[in-house]
């Protein structure tokens, strides 16, 4: 069976972006594949090394969000990069062989360093970001690695570090294709991309009543002001929510709307309703996992276990092929 690994930085709950993103790909492909999914923290930590203070609750956090909308460990090795010491020494032996001007001229690289000015990020580790991703994905051999667009570069880089590595030192890596995981056209309340750090999220984890204030707070079309206005649903978050959850009757509520015939407010009530039903199944996954925590902590030592052992029989190879393994 072919390997997949992919990885997300544990930086705050997830929201429904995600869900309709990546962890939609997630779960599906968890039963076609052997799959590891992790947490990766040390990734979090290249940004936020001044303030690792959340990286545990928000890894914690990460578990529940997975395990909540149906990725299973049983199927999916779910695991904690800094638990799995041997994504380190991969890192540091890829590393003696990626020349600086690979890792310079990436372009996800330079844009961050542009555009992230609150913290110093003229640091050894945040350009090595992206060796880091290669170890984690050459540690399993993986074959394919679901990632959203921004990574394709890492991506990249991990092959061509592949290739380099098996020309020094004999064939032995994989060179892993992506997977994009398309990115749903979910705008956030207020129109612009979903993300936390806009403050406009909707959160897997939202109360049923936080979901229906959020959908209140929707920005509509600004043409439509009465209840039998006509609207422009193509300028209005809640008909880009609809597109996507309520497929079915699309037709009718945008052609209700250009008529003036379907006020806003109910709209809403609407689509609150449907979005409250897709996360009443995944609430309460929660709240059951968070009954009891023995649990999920016995999830997290069990993944951390599985992906170890696949980790230390690539360390072995690694380390015999680069001539470092002692033969007494
Ligand atoms: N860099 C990825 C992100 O920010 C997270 C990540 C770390 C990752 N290691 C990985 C993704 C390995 C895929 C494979 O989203």
């Amino acid at each position: 069976m072919e390997r997949v690994l992919s990885g997300m930085r544990p930086t705050g709950k997830l929201h429904l972006g995600h869900l309709e993103g990546v962890l939609k790909s997630y779960i599906e492909m968890q039963n076609t594949y052997e799959v590891y999914y992790m947490v990766a923290d040390w990734h979090a930590l290249t940004t936020d090394y001044e303030n690792p203070g959340n990286v545990k609750d928000n890894t914690i956090e990460m578990y529940k969000d997975w395990l909540s909308v149906g990725i299973s460990p049983e199927k999916a090795t779910l695991f904690i990069q800094s638990e799995v010491k041997e994504h380190s020494e991969l890192y540091l032996l890829l590393g003696l062989l990626t020349p600086v001007p690979w890792l310079e001229r990436n372009p996800t690289y330079k844009e961050q360093k542009q555009e992230i000015k609150d913290r110093d990020l003229s640091t050894y580790g945040f350009l090595g970001y992206p060796v880091l991703q290669a170890a984690d994905i050459l540690l399993y051999n993986a074959h394919k690695v679901p990632i959203g667009e921004d990574q394709r570069p890492h991506l990249e880089l991990t092959r061509e570090i592949a290739r380099r590595f098996n020309f020094l030192y004999g064939k032995f890596f994989n060179e892993p294709k992506e997977i994009l995981t398309q990115m749903p056209k979910l705008p956030g309340i207020d129109g612009r991309k979903m993300s936390k750090s806009y403050n406009n999220a909707i959160f897997l984890s939202d109360p049923q009543n936080v979901v229906e204030e959020k959908v209140r707070q929707m920005f509509t079309d600004p043409l439509k002001i009465k209840k039998d206005d006509k609207g422009h649903p193509d300028n209005c978050v809640v008909c880009a929510f609809h597109t996507i959850y309520n497929k079915e009757i699309l037709d009718d509520i945008i052609k209700e709307c250009r008529q003036g015939k379907r006020g806003c407010v109910d709209c809403k009530k609407q689509l609150a309703k449907k979005l409250n039903e897709v996360l009443t199944p995944i609430r309460e996954k929660r709240s059951e996992i968070e009954k009891n925590n023995d649990k999920i902590k016995d999830i997290i030592k069990e993944g951390n276990k599985k992906a170890a052992q696949t980790a230390k029989e690539t360390m072995q190879i690694v380390r015999e092929k680069m001539k470092l393994k002692l033969d007494f």
